[in-house]
C-alpha cells in the first residue's frame, strides 16, 4: 500500500485547479443505464471511485471507456442487472445502479453495501421509495432483489417523503422516476449541488425534472426508449475545493487561489473560515484564501446542504487544532466520523471526544508522525495536519485518499509543499 510523506512548516502559495466533482460523476455515470446510445462525460476526475463505477457498468453489460477527464459509455450487447458484492463493497455509491436498473430492465440484484468506516449507512430510504413506485423488494443473502410491478413491469410514479435527506437516496429515486409511468414527487430531498447536477443531466436526457437542488422534486417519467444519451461536463468538486481552502489556511502566510471553485456551493464553510479569521475572497471563477494572523476557535455543527458539509468536518477540525481558542465540532450526519482524531492526537492535537462532539483546544503546534488513513476525508485531514508540522509526517493506507482526490501530491507540490508518494510502503 502506498504512503504519502509530507514535511510541513511552510505556508502554501500559488494557484490550484479543482477537478470535476466525484459525487456528481458517480450518479451521472449510473444514469447512462437509463438509455442506449453513446453518452460522453467531460471534466471527470481520475479517481479510484470512477474506475470502480466503470468496472461495475461493464459488469452490467455496458461498454465504458475511461480516458480522464472524459468517459464514454454506450450499451453493450446484453444486460446483466446484477451488482456483485465484490464491486459494491469497494464503493457504497454502487447502490446508485439500483434505481436505473429496475426502472429500465424491470429487475435488479444489487449487493447491500454494508456499513463502512464512518457508519452503518443503511439504504432503507432508497428501498422505501422504490416500493412506493411499485417495486417488489426482498433481501436475500446480503443482496437486494428488486422487481418491477407484476413480475418486472414498469414502475409507477408515486409521492415519496424521505424520513431524512439522503443524497444517494434522492438520486436513486430521481433516476427510477425518470422512466416510471406518470408523475413522481419527492419530498424532504437532499439539496446538495450534486443532486441538482443530476437533475440537469436527466433533463438533458429528455426527462422532466423540476426542483432538483431543493427539498421538493417533481419528475415526469418517460416511456422506455425515450431517454437519450447525453454529453455533459461535470461541475467542479466543492469538497476538493474546501479541502484546499483549509490547506491554504493552516499556516500564517498561506495565499492560494483555488481555480474553478463555485463559492456559492460552499457558503457555510466560507462563513466559518471567515469567522475564524481567514480571508476568503472570490475572484471570478476562483476563490482566494489568505491566512495572516492567528486563527480564532469557531464552533461547527455538520448538517445537510446548505449546512456545514460533513465531508469538510475532518479538514476544518485540523484547522481548529491550530486556533488560538477553543472550538466545538459536532458531527450530526454519521455516527463514527471522528477516526482522524486519534491520529491527530498523536500529532499533538488537543481534542476531547464526547459522543458526536469534539472539543478542540488550539495547540501551540502540530508534530509530524506516522499516521493511518481510515476514510477518504480523514486522510485529507492528516495531510493538512502534516502541512502544519515542521517535521515529517507519513500518512499510510492512502488508497482511501486516491478514491476522492486527484493527483493530490502533485497539486500540493505545485503550491510549494514538500510532499511525495512512497509506493508499496508498509501499511
Ligand atoms: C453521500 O453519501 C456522499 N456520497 C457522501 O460523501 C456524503 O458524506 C453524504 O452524502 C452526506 O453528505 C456520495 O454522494 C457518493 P446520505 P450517502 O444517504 O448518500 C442516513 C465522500 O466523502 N441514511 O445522504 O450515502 C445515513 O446513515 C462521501 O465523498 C439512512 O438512514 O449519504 C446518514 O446518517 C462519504 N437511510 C444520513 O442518512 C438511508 O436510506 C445521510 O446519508 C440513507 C441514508
Amino acid at each position: 500500500m502506498d504512503a504519502i510523506r509530507v514535511r510541513g512548516g511552510k505556508p502554501l502559495k500559488g494557484t490550484v485547479k479543482i477537478s470535476g466533482a466525484k459525487n456528481a460523476a458517480l450518479p451521472i455515470l449510473c444514469a447512462t443505464l437509463l438509455s442506449d446510445g453513446q453518452s460522453r462525460l467531460r471534466n471527470v476526475p481520475a479517481l479510484r471511485d470512477i474506475d470502480t463505477t466503470a468496472a461495475l457498468l461493464r459488469f452490467l453489460g455496458r461498454n465504458v471507456r475511461v480516458n480522464a477527464p472524459e468517459v464514454h459509455v454506450d450499451a453493450g450487447s446484453d444486460v446483466r442487472p446484477e451488482a456483485p458484492y465484490e464491486l459494491v463493497k469497494q464503493m457504497r455509491a454502487s447502490v446508485l445502479v439500483l434505481g436505473p436498473l429496475v426502472a429500465r430492465f424491470g429487475r435488479a440484484k444489487v449487493s447491500l453495501p454494508g456499513g463502512c468506516a464512518i457508519g452503518a449507512r443503511p439504504i432503507d430510504q432508497h428501498l422505501k421509495g422504490l416500493e412506493a413506485m411499485g417495486c417488489k423488494i426482498r433481501l436475500e443473502r446480503g443482496y437486494v432483489i428488486a422487481e418491477g410491478p407484476n413480475g418486472g413491469g414498469r414502475l409507477r410514479g408515486a409521492e415519496v417523503a424521505f424520513d431524512l435527506p439522503t443524497v444517494t437516496g434522492t438520486e436513486n429515486l430521481m433516476m427510477a422516476a425518470a422512466l416510471a409511468k406518470g408523475q413522481t414527487t419527492l419530498v424532504n430531498c437532499a439539496r446538495e449541488p450534486e443532486v441538482e447536477e443530476l437533475g440537469r443531466v436527466l433533463n438533458k436526457m429528455g426527462a422532466t425534472v423540476d426542483g432538483a437542488g431543493t427539498d421538493v422534486i417533481h419528475i415526469r417519467g418517460k416511456d422506455q426508449g425515450e431517454l437519450e444519451p447525453f454529453d455533459h461536463a461535470i461541475i467542479p468538486d466543492r469538497i476538493e475545493a474546501g479541502t484546499y481552502m483549509c490547506a491554504a489556511a493552516i499556516l500564517p502566510g498561506g495565499d492560494v487561489i483555488i481555480e474553478g471553485a463555485e463559492i456559492h456551493d460552499l457558503e457555510a464553510l466560507v462563513m466559518k473560515m471567515r469567522a475564524a479569521g481567514v480571508e476568503v475572497a472570490t475572484e471570478g471563477q476562483s476563490i482566494r484564501v489568505r491566512r495572516n494572523g492567528p486563527l480564532r476557535g469557531v464552533n461547527v455543527t455538520t448538517a445537510p446542504h446548505p449546512g456545514f458539509p460533513t465531508d469538510m468536518q475532518a479538514q476544518f477540525l485540523v484547522l481548529m487544532c491550530t486556533a488560538a481558542s477553543e472550538s466545538v465540532i459536532t458531527e450530526t450526519i454519521f455516527e463514527n466520523r471522528f477516526m482522524h482524531v486519534p491520529e491527530l492526537l498523536r500529532m499533538g492535537g488537543n481534542i476531547a471526544l464526547r459522543g458526536n462532539t469534539a472539543v478542540v483546544d488550539g495547540a501551540e503546534r502540530l508534530y509530524g508522525a506516522s499516521v493511518m488513513a481510515t476514510d477518504l476525508r480523514a486522510s485529507a485531514s492528516l495531510i493538512i495536519a502534516g502541512l502544519a508540522a515542521e517535521d515529517e509526517t507519513e500518512v499510510r493506507r492512502v488508497y482511501h485518499l486516491d478514491r476522492g482526490y486527484e493527483r493530490i501530491e502533485e497539486k500540493l507540490g505545485g503550491l510549494g509543499a514538500t510532499i511525495a508518494r512512497v509506493r508499496g510502503a508498509e501499511s
